[in-house]
């Protein structure tokens, strides 16, 4: 019976078992999730590694889901519908993902050695200047961005 009465109050709350059996403490019972959410300063957060607050994305560069932007060098950040390119460790370019031919959003490659992005829905090719024009629709659009500790920025527009 004392050993039910027990592991009740364990299961209960541990820190009203301990004041229960004449432990005194000020921690108070918590289900444990209130303080997970890191909004960066009022952003809608969430747990994939960037927060997006109106047109402002932060991008926490270390997060798994930017492996791919550091493993290959650019993404498609299809969440918030951008392409991410990276120059070197502290200088990063973004860019709408859609074509600027037909506004494709999801058939994009990356050729290194002629710094362009490919769209495979027509294998239309876009250089990655922000002013030149691609092989059709024009130029494919930068957005403004900028780097500090380990964070992108990029302001959608
Ligand atoms: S939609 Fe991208 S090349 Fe046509």
């Amino acid at each position: 019976m004392k050993n039910k009465r027990r592991e009740f109050l364990m299961n209960v709350c541990p820190s009203v078992a301990m004041a229960f059996m004449g432990v005194t403490l000020l921690e108070s019972c918590s289900s444990g999730g209130d303080d997970e959410a890191d909004n960066g300063g009022g952003g809608n957060s969430n747990n994939q590694g960037y927060t997006v607050n109106g047109n402002t994305v932060v991008i926490t560069l270390s997060h798994s889901t930017f492996a791919t932007l550091n493993s290959n060098g650019w993404m498609n950040f299809t969440a918030q519908k951008m392409l991410i390119l990276k120059i070197d460790a502290s200088t990063y370019r973004a860019f709408t993902n859609s074509c600027p031919h037909q506004g494709v959003r999801t058939k994009w490659s990356y050729n290194s050695s002629q710094d362009k992005f490919k769209c495979g829905e027509h294998n239309n090719s876009y250089p990655t200047d922000c002013t030149t024009n691609g092989d059709a629709g024009g130029k494919l659009n930068c957005y403004t961005s900028s780097y500090s500790a380990g964070k992108l920025t990029v302001i959608k527009s």
